[in-house]
């Protein structure tokens, strides 16, 4: 994200000076760009400002809607939003995002519509204010709203749950209202649940929410549980996105979902969680070939959620890089939910120096894989990796580094001078 045209110093200097937020994060900078691009939008200042990290899904691919455990990474990237108050009932929603086209709506509950097209960005937005009536909490009675970022959309890296959080922290705000840190991650995946239409589970809010620098974040899905979990020294994160997007993705998310709880009542359980492998063996033959498929990819999978925990406890990064390719594979041969370009990248990047394992990472259906790495991963890997991609498969693929960033946080309008 650019500083934009105003700095720190210009503003403070006009009496408006921007939270303070930690300088070592450079995020100071960044809230002083939203509130340039706000003023720009809008004419006026922000009441509320909040940022909200993206994920990396470290490990366990569909675990979390079966009650498993699955871990994920908040990572050094994510989103914006600044919001003001409106007296009017209104709600004006704007994004810097290419393409999305701005949005006014009446901001009662009960007459919001889902958004369209260039509009459809904002039912995050929205999908939140229903939540929060949803959840007994106020909704805000009118805003203008501005949402900004360096998290590229539609990369894996759940743009929207960030986008969700980081709304909700502002709408809190606006509202002076307050909720658990749980309640929270709740309120983005009611938001996407509800008002977006995909069945989604806890993890890219949950990671969003109480992600910490250095550390992954282990979700016990059932339980609701959020732990940090420290990342192995000198592992590092690189995630390719392959800006491929299956054009039922939606589809297939919830089909997967329903082959899930379907194969979970012919097991004559709750979740998928509540089986064991042995269960499983004893039972398949109730399933259909599909479901048996399915059940097993998450039955395994949450095995390898434990192991990856233990590995990761014991900073045993070469372990849990090869469970990331055990997960790859299962996700591939069982879930099926990988595709050409995702399963070539995981392959070409498994043979390369510096590689302790990879994955894709997320939905699946396209999109991105995560690779983690050592130090002695070189960049020019990465570069030759993606010439070899363009030249094979005939498509762009990005290359990013990424670390293991903070959880999302609202910043204090009341630091304003
Ligand atoms: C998407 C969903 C998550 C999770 C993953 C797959 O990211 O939003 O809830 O189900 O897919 O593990």
């Amino acid at each position: 994200m650019g500083i934009g045209t105003h700095t720190l110093m210009q503003i403070q200097s006009r009496g408006k000076s921007v939270p303070s937020l930690p300088a070592s994060r450079g995020w100071p900078a960044e809230a002083v760009a939203v509130v340039a691009r706000f003023r720009v939008a809008f004419r006026r200042e922000p009441d509320a400002l909040a940022y909200a990290p993206g994920r990396i899904e470290l490990i366990g691919n569909h675990t979390d809607y079966n009650g498993g455990p699955v871990i994920g990474v908040a990572i050094d990237r994510g989103t914006w939003v600044a919001v003001a108050a409106r007296e009017d009932g209104r709600a004006c929603l704007s994004s810097t995002q290419t393409g999305a086209v701005a949005v006014e709506v009446p901001a009662i509950g009960a007459k919001l519509r889902r958004q369209t097209g260039g509009r459809a960005w904002a039912n995050y937005p929205l999908g939140v204010v229903d939540a929060l009536e949803a959840f007994d909490l106020r909704g805000p009675p009118g805003f203008d709203y501005l949402v900004t970022g360096d998290l590229p959309l539609g990369s894996g890296l759940s743009s929207s749950a960030a986008i969700e959080v980081a709304s909700a922290l502002c709408f809190l705000q606006l509202t002076r209202q307050r909720c658990s840190r749980v309640r929270l991650a709740q309120l983005g995946q009611r938001a996407e649940n509800h008002f977006v239409g995909v069945p989604c589970g806890i993890l890219d809010q949950g990671v969003s929410v109480f992600g910490r620098a250095g550390h992954a974040v282990w979700i016990d899905c059932t339980r609701l549980k959020f732990q940090p979990l420290r990342l192995p020294a000198g592992v590092q994160f690189r995630v390719f996105n392959t800006h491929t997007r299956h054009a039922l993705v939606d589809g297939l998310y919830a089909q997967r979902h329903r082959e899930c709880r379907q194969a979970a009542e012919r097991l004559g359980v709750r979740v998928l969680a509540d089986v064991t492998p042995a269960a499983l063996d004893r039972h398949e033959h109730r399933l259909t070939a599909v479901q048996r498929a399915r059940a097993r990819h998450v039955v395994s999978e949450i095995a390898r959620v434990q192991a990856a925990a233990k590995a990761m406890r014991a900073g045993d990064a070469r372990s849990l890089g090869r469970l990331l390719l055990q997960s790859h594979a299962s996700s591939r041969d069982l879930f099926e939910n990988s595709t050409a370009e995702l399963d070539f990248l995981v392959e070409k990047l498994t043979a390369l120096p510096g590689v302790l394992g990879a994955r894709l990472t997320g939905g699946g259906f396209g999109g991105a894989v995560m690779a983690l790495t050592d130090s002695s991963f070189s960049p020019d890997a990465a570069a030759r990796l993606q010439r070899e991609y363009a030249a094979r498969l005939g498509g762009r693929l990005e290359s990013m580094a990424l670390a293991a960033g903070g959880g999302a946080t609202p910043v204090n309008p009341g630091a304003k001078a």
